[in-house]
């Protein structure tokens, strides 16, 4: 959940929602997203709405502190049930994220699960994941995540080397990620995924050979891979500009990407989305599909993001802003924007042409479908070898995929 929060039309006191957001919405699956706002200390690359204890501290973090943290997400859900109304959806998938959920208890973590569990309903199926930093889990608290309903835990590797991780500011030594896994896996978990990222200044080819040979040596049965970003206001982004580290490159961008497509294939992971792989249909993020697919989801939590038929709305910040909302019983919505048909056609050219599905060939116009054409020619599409009409991006083609959709949303 990027940081940077959009303009928008304000959020009623009460989150009402317009009538039109819940029409069908039977035949929608919904989720649930609960988001953690601690770390205890800040990634030198990280934009994301996370706090450390010295950041909030004289800013309403007493409000908002860590101890009573699962009181006032709950007091969200509440909030997400009258919003909804009687709305009958079980909710399909949970995902608790951050910041680091795992810097809370495990039992704070449960009790929000029961949360919406007890007001909303799960799925006798549903995927409830959280994210975990490797330095903040024990077998103890695995075992209490997954003996309260968490079937699924990713945890944030970034790389197996020493010095990869110095220049991250990642607290944890290498092979930390690859026990957690072990105990995740001792604990019951049988989801696990690890996230890695690439293209770090001074990371060399052997060194991204080493993390995925470490993160797939793990067994876990899902990896993600991101490209570094280097984001405005970081400290990475101030270091670069001091010319105390180099630049990422692009170039060496595409040639990581492409060994990670080949390790990773060869290990038997296959890709799903851009940067995710799975072992097998059943490890994929079933979450993050309900995202990139445009159904309903709930962000529970400071600056977290929701989006129901075609609302789409978003939190105040500051936890101790989003306390201050909750306890005079005010939504603690900043602002929304109804999507317009135009709107929606867009977003899922966006989305869903960085999925191995594909984008229906429907959704694009004329001039789309000219550009759908050249990038058939160029070697950067192919129509899909499964379902016909649709369109999906081939290895060159991902390597370019912002490019790509730029052209066939026109
Ligand atoms: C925001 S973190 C939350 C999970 C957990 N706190 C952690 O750090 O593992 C989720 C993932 O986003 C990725 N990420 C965050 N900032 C990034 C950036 N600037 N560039 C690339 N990946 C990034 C990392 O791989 C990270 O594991
Ligand atoms: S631990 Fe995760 S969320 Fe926290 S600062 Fe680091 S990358 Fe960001």
């Amino acid at each position: 959940m990027p940081s940077a929060l959009p303009d928008g039309e304000p959020v009623p006191a009460d989150g009402a929602l317009p009538a039109s957001a819940l029409a069908g919405a039977a035949d929608r699956p919904l989720g649930f997203y609960l988001h953690v706002p601690y770390c205890a200390t800040r990634c030198g690359y990280c934009d994301f709405n996370t706090y450390t204890a010295t950041e909030l501290r004289g800013t309403g973090g007493v409000l908002a502190s860590r101890d009573n943290y699962a009181e006032m997400l709950i007091e969200e859900i509440r909030l997400a049930r009258k919003v909804l109304g009687d709305d009958p959806r079980q909710v399909s998938t949970v995902f608790v994220g951050g910041g680091t959920p795992t810097l809370l208890a495990a039992g704070d973590l449960v009790r929000m699960l029961d949360a919406v569990r007890d007001t909303f309903g799960l799925a006798p199926d549903a995927e409830v994941t959280t994210e975990a930093n490797p330095e903040s889990v024990d077998p103890a608290c695995l075992a209490t995540l997954r003996e309260g309903g968490f079937t699924r835990v990713s945890f944030g590797m970034q790389s197996a080397r020493q010095h990869v991780l110095r220049i991250l500011d990642r607290t944890h030594t290498p092979g930390r990620p690859e026990a957690c896994v072990a105990e995740a896996r001792a604990a019951g978990f049988e989801h696990v995924n690890l996230d890695l990222i690439y293209g770090t200044p001074g990371e060399s080819d052997d060194d991204w050979r080493a993390s995925l040979d470490a993160a797939i040596g793990a067994g876990p049965d899902h990896i993600s891979a991101y490209a570094l970003i280097v984001e405005e206001g970081t400290r990475l982004a101030r270091r670069i500009r001091r010319g105390e580290i180099p630049m990422t490159d692009d170039d060496e961008h595409a040639d990581r990407y492409l060994v990670a497509e080949d390790v990773l294939t060869a290990a038997g992971y296959t890709w799903y989305e851009v940067s995710n792989w799975a072992a097998s249909p059943d490890a994929r993020c079933r979450h993050n599909e309900l995202y990139w697919r445009g159904a309903d989801w709930w962000g529970a939590g400071p600056g977290a993001h929701s989006h129901v038929g075609g609302v789409r709305w978003w939190n105040v910040k500051h936890p101790g802003a989003y306390a201050a909302a909750l306890a005079q019983g005010r939504s603690p919505g900043a602002g929304r924007e109804v999507l317009t048909d135009e709107d929606r056609r867009v977003e899922r050219i966006l989305l869903e042409l960085r999925l191995r599905d594909g984008v229906p060939l429907s959704l694009l116009r004329s001039e789309g479908l000219a550009a759908s054409r050249r990038a058939l020619a160029d070697g950067l599409l192919e129509p899909d070898p499964y379902q016909e009409g649709r369109a999906v991006l081939t290895l060159r083609g991902r390597l370019l995929a912002d490019a790509v959709v730029r052209d066939l949303v026109d």
